[in-house]
């Protein structure tokens, strides 16, 4: 089969490779001023195969450039998923005097075929060409399945450390290193939470909540028993001594659409703490109809932690403020059950929706084209509810998972009201309520190009606004 070219799904503002396959994140790293995306790659074709490491650099988290393959897949083993630091001090080593740069390292996974071990990667020019270490991994432990080590300098104990999975036991293991190169374990966090599925991609990090009180965030991603079935992402708040890490709560999903995935944080961006996931599920990955790319990454989201209903702290989340940049032309809402509106969609246009709910509101939104109804959402105050509601018609009839209906459990009205974000590509939604305690990142691959958006409150009341956002993806990828 000559796959069909799919021009018009190219998201606008997400990023998607200009050709072929990608799926995690990897060595999300800021080096001055320039942040660095690594992501798992096939440079050959659009399935997963001959991974590598994807090579794609911005100032703003938006205006990517894709670069050479900065981590080649490897005769002997597969570059799996990792992660990567400003080695600032040299700790390392591999820095040289006469350098523009200290050291950038890149922990990963080499993966053969019933092996798994963590290797060491490092540049010399703050990221821009990369280079192998020692042909000996850094760490292994004889073990199949072992892997997606993410690795972060913790103060108060002066050395590096590494959370890494074990799949098959549901485990994050914890490594302490003066170095990077050699590691000593720690502790091991799990099973715990979600366990009907292989765990994979642990992260780990601080957050400060309202009362200026610190946390640490343990997030795992499941490979079944998602919110929605299938892949999810689970997370923990707890404390973390600088050996072990000690949950506090209950897991929550970081997120309840189908497609966000393998989430990691970035490395030197201090006071500011962002994510970025890959925008797919491993239950229908590969399954994507889009050519010649396949696969995209989420917005990068503002994590922040606050007291949540049950009084416990929970995970926010709001996109990048650097989007606002790309706004354009807005129109202001106001939404009764008299009045509803229909707002025309503009081609090569994102639109961003910044909405405030009163206590009671429904609110629905249609997505159409001639083909009909592309995409809905539903926020039902009454019940508690928001839905979203993707058809799987076309060239996805046939994609086993992708059609549904994805519901979450709305955050409680607060002060009176209750926001609602919506970030609207052409294939994909990001949904954020509640201050960010529910985020909802879902694809959807319309049959024709949506026309409208038809928006209203058939009980209550909605005011906002609807902005446009200028496409940042180069035109040639389109
Ligand atoms: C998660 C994952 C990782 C692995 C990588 C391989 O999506 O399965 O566990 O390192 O993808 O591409």
């Amino acid at each position: 089969d000559v796959p069909i070219p799919t021009p018009a799904w190219r998201p606008l503002v997400h990023f998607t490779p200009r050709q072929h396959w990608i799926n995690d994140p990897n060595g999300l790293v800021k080096v001055g001023e320039v942040y660095h995306l690594f992501y798992q790659h096939n440079p050959q074709g659009s399935d997963h195969a001959n991974m590598s490491w994807g090579h794609a650099s911005s100032r703003d988290l938006l205006r990517w450039q894709e670069h050479d393959v900065a981590l080649p897949g490897r005769e002997a083993h597969a570059i799996f998923s990792g992660s990567a630091v400003v080695d600032t001090h040299n700790t390392s080593g591999l820095g040289r005097s006469g350098d523009a740069s200290p050291p950038v390292v890149a922990l990963y996974t080499g993966a053969g075929h019933s092996w798994q071990a963590q290797y060491l990667a490092y540049s010399r020019d703050a990221g821009e060409t990369w280079h192998f270490g020692p042909d000996q991994p850094v760490l292994d432990e004889g073990r199949a399945d072992f892997r997606d080590p993410k690795v972060f300098w913790h103060g108060p104990s002066g050395r590096w450390v590494k959370v890494v999975v074990y799949p098959d036991e549901r485990q994050i293991a914890l490594y302490g290193s003066p170095d990077l190169h050699v590691w000593t374990p720690l502790s091991v966090f799990g099973p715990a939470g979600e366990t009907g599925g292989i765990w994979e991609v642990p992260d780990l990090f601080p957050l400060t909540d309202e009362a200026g009180q610190e946390h640490w965030v343990m997030k795992v991603d499941v490979f079944a028993g998602g919110p929605q079935g299938g892949t999810g992402a689970q997370y923990f708040v707890g404390d973390f001594d600088g050996t072990v890490f000690t949950p506090h709560t209950p897991a929550r999903w970081a997120d309840y659409g189908k497609d966000f995935y393998a989430a990691i944080t970035w490395s030197g961006t201090p006071g500011r703490r962002l994510w970025t996931a890959w925008q797919s599920s491993w239950d229908y990955a590969t399954r994507l109809p889009t050519h010649p790319w396949r696969g995209a990454l989420t917005l990068a989201r503002e994590l922040g932690l606050r007291r949540g209903p049950d009084g416990e702290p929970w995970l926010t989340q709001k996109p990048l403020r650097e989007l606002d940049s790309l706004r354009d032309r807005q129109v202001s809402l106001h939404l009764t059950p008299e009045a509803p509106a229909v707002l025309p969609l503009m081609p090569e246009r994102a639109l961003d929706l910044c909405l405030t709910l009163t206590p009671g509101t429904h609110l629905s939104l249609r997505l159409t084209s001639e083909a009909g109804d592309e995409l809905s959402v539903e926020a039902d105050l009454g019940s508690g509810t928001l839905t979203l509601k993707r058809p799987a018609c076309g060239l996805l009839a046939d994609v086993a998972g992708f059609g549904g209906t994805h519901a979450a459990p709305l955050p409680p009205v607060e002060n009176g009201a209750l926001d609602l974000r919506i970030l609207l590509d052409t294939s994909s939604v990001e949904l954020f309520t509640g201050g960010g305690l529910l985020a909802l990142s879902d694809l959807y691959f319309p049959e024709a190009m949506p026309q409208r958006l038809h928006l209203s409150a058939t009980e209550g009341e909605v005011t906002g606004v609807g902005w446009t956002l200028r496409a940042v993806a180069p035109g040639e990828t389109r």
